[in-house]
Formats: C-alpha cells, sequence, structure tokens
C-alpha cells in the first residue's frame, strides 16, 4: 500500500511493527476517551472557503525561540523510537531537518543526545524531572555541549498513566517469561523489524539515561525504572533550578489550563505546549485543540503558544493555527510513519502535511501562516 494521508502510516506501522511497539504507540490511558476528543474535536472545526484571492505566493515559514521553521509543525518527544526503526531516533532527525522543522528528542529515546546531534542538527532536549537531580544537570549539561537550542520540559507526567493496551499486549506487567515469548512470537511474525530492529538496531537502551540505570538491561527495565523515579514534589518552584541549569529557551509541555499556562508565564519560560500527552495521562480531560483558545488568550502576548494532540492532516495544523497556535507538534504520525518505513517515510508524512496545508491555506484565501485567525473559521 502507497501511503497517501496519516492515517495510512499507521496501517502501515501496524502491520511492520511488533504488536507490543504498535499498541505503545497507539494507545491512551483508561477507555482513551482524550485521545478520541483530540482527533474529534479538530474534526468538527469547520474551516471557511473563501474564493477569489491571489494565493500565488504563500508564506509557511515561522520565526520562534530563536529558530526559522520552514512550516509551523515540529516532532514532539516520542520515547523508545529506537524500537520502531533502526536507531529510530537519528532517522526522524534526520528527516525534521530536511524538511526544516524542529525535532524534539524524548528523555527515554533510544539514541542518546550525542547520537542524535551527531546527524548533523542538534535536536530540541525533552526533560522529564527525575529525582536524581545531580543526572539532570548532567543531561542539561550534555544537551547544551551539542548545542541544543531549546529545552522542552515536560510537567504532565509526575506519575505515569495506566494504558490498557499495554497490560493487555505484554508491554508492562509481563513476567520475563511472558515478555520472552511475546518477543519471539513478535520476531517470527514481523522479520522485517526483526532485521532492521532487533538485530542491526543495538543497543536497545534508553540511550541519554543509561548512566542512571544500575539494574536490568531490556528497555522495560528502564522505564519501570523511570517510572519509579519520577518527581511528584515538582512545582513552579523548581523551574528556578531548570532556569539556572539551563540558560536557553525553556518550552512548558503539558498545560491544559489558562491558569497553569499564567504560571507559567510567572516561571519564566519561553514557550508551552497545550497538551494532555496524547490522551496518555489524565482520560477525561478536555482535547488540546478545545484547550488552546483560553489558554493563546491568556497568554499568547506573553510566551510561543504551541499545541499537539490530534492533528493528522496539514487541515488541521491550519485550524490549529486559526486558534491561537503558533505552531503544532505530531507525535504518532510521525512514530507511525518511522515504524512504517524510517526516515524516507517520515520525511513523506512531513512533504504530505505541507501539501495539505498549502491546499487548505490557498482554499482558505490565508497566503501567510502569521495572518491565521479565528476569521478562517467558520463558527456559526
Ligand atoms: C509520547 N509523548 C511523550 N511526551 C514527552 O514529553 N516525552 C515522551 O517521552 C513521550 N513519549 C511518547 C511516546 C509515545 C509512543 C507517544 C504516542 C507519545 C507525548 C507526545 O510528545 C505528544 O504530546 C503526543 O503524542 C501528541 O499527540 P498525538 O500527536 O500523538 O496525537
Amino acid at each position: 500500500m502507497r501511503a497517501a494521508s496519516v492515517s495510512d502510516y499507521r496501517e502501515l506501522a501496524r502491520r511492520r511493527l511488533p504488536n507490543i511497539f504498535f499498541e505503545y504507540i497507539d494507545g491512551g490511558s483508561y477507555a482513551e476517551e482524550t485521545l478520541r476528543r483530540n482527533v474529534a474535536d479538530l474534526e468538527a472545526i469547520a474551516l471557511r472557503q473563501l474564493v477569489m484571492r491571489d494565493t500565488t505566493k504563500l508564506d509557511m515559514t515561522v520565526q520562534t525561540l530563536g529558530q526559522t521553521l520552514k512550516m509551523p509543525v515540529g516532532l514532539s518527544p516520542v520515547g523508545m523510537a529506537g524500537m520502531y526503526a533502526r536507531r529510530g531516533e537519528t532517522q526522524a532527525a534526520r528527516a525534521a531537518a530536511n524538511a526544516g522543522v524542529p525535532f524534539c528528542l524524548s528523555t527515554v529515546g533510544v539514541c542518546s543526545i550525542e547520537e542524535v546531534a551527531a546527524t548533523g542538527t542538534a535536536p530540541w532536549f525533552q526533560l522529564y524531572m527525575l529525582k536524581d537531580r545531580g543526572y539532570m544537570r548532567e543531561l542539561l549539561q550534555r544537551a547544551k555541549a551539542v548545542g541544543s537550542p531549546v529545552l522542552v520540559f515536560t510537567v504532565d507526567l509526575p506519575t505515569p498513566g495506566s494504558r490498557y493496551r499495554d497490560i493487555r499486549s505484554g508491554f508492562t506487567g509481563a513476567t520475563p517469561l511472558q515478555a520472552l515469548l511475546t518477543q519471539a512470537v513478535d520476531g517470527v511474525t514481523h522479520p522485517g523489524w526483526t532485521w532492521d530492529v532487533f538485530v542491526q538496531g543495538r543497543p536497545h537502551t534508553l540511550g541519554s539515561v543509561q548512566g542512571a540505570v544500575t539494574e536490568g538491561r531490556r528497555v522495560t527495565d528502564f522505564l519501570s525504572w523511570i517510572a519509579r523515579n519520577f518527581d511528584r514534589s515538582v512545582t513552579w518552584k523548581d523551574m528556578d533550578w531548570v532556569r539556572e541549569t539551563w540558560d536557553g529557551p525553556i518550552v512548558v509541555k503539558g498545560v491544559l489550563d489558562p491558569a497553569d499556562a499564567r504560571d507559567a508565564v510567572r516561571a519564566g519560560a519561553q514557550g508551552l505546549v497545550v497538551s494532555n500527552h496524547g490522551g496518555r495521562q489524565l482520560d477525561g480531560v478536555k482535547s488540546s485543540i478545545s484547550a488552546l483558545p483560553r489558554i493563546a488568550e491568556a497568554v499568547g502576548g506573553d510566551l510561543e503558544v504551541f499545541m499537539d494532540g490530534g492533528v493528522r492532516s496539514g487541515l488541521d495544523v491550519l485550524k490549529a493555527l486559526a486558534l491561537g497556535a503558533k505552531a503544532c507538534f505530531v507525535g504518532r504520525p510521525w512514530a507511525w510513519a518511522l515504524g512504517a518505513g524510517g526516515q524516507p517515510h517520515v520525511e513523506k508524512m512531513l512533504d504530505t502535511l505541507r501539501a495539505e496545508l498549502a491546499v487548505a491555506m490557498i482554499l482558505t484565501g490565508c497566503v501567510n501562516v502569521r495572518d491565521a485567525g479565528r476569521s478562517l473559521l467558520d463558527e456559526d
């Protein structure tokens, strides 16, 4: 099958990846209400068709946090991408660099910050606060040393939400023997992945944090170590520590409420991502797109407002811009494309978003993404 849309990459990833990884990417927490809302609420927004405008010249570029983005899209941090394709984070980072958009490396990436930076472009770096501040400091210094331009500080995961699909698939909670059996069956039934990732894509550790993990060697051992080490005592006061340790721009990721957005401004953040972690944390909260307008209204003049969650096309990107986002990030779309076929597929997926955004701009008469506003929406 040739992929025409983001949902096609999902289908290709479903065929190529072992079930445990496909379900890990695809799933959300609990009954997945928020996950569905993220997508459904974007779908429900109507664009306005406006005709007979001169749209010969389109401008999609965005200046933000000292960077020029060739389009208002970025790759959200997604953990363990090196299990979806061989050294997956480096492949996705190259695809993003070729498309002129930022790639944000997760704390729990398989490839280390140094390995990704060696592709030629230092990624944005995403930080989870762990209890060991000494280790956190070292991580930030490493990110700085390779030239990471932006720190993304994820604040909506003081504890991981439960994902039923991961329990059912055996990704979490399986005994070592069950895990081995699942892996063996998955390996035999997905030979393409087995050769690409299982055989040639080693080591399967969490590159940036492996120095801190003492017990176990499997990726799932790392994840359970991380889960035990999330720091629930973190408050806005700890932003002082982050700012002292990191002298570049800081983007707070995981804000859904205007009150928190105002706190992020007071705490000295330069940007925030309106996000519910792709419906993977507190199930039942509102969708990112429905939270966006009030947050953009409250703090849009004070810092950069980004959003992620449910963006599945370039048309969705324009809807988010119309409601106040400076740019959108995508998580699953690039993870699916990576799982479907590595860097070339991530590049094609980004091309698709760009082409869709261009058509949406032309047919709404919006020639510059900077001018996208509510007038692009049919809100009757
Ligand atoms: C994530 N997300 C995430 N966020 C983060 O800050 N650090 C991380 O390590 C991860 N890991 C991760 C793994 C997987 C498989 C997914 C799907 C998501 C959340 C991610 O950055 C982003 O907020 C959502 O993916 C956005 O929603 P969509 O685009 O997937 O709908």
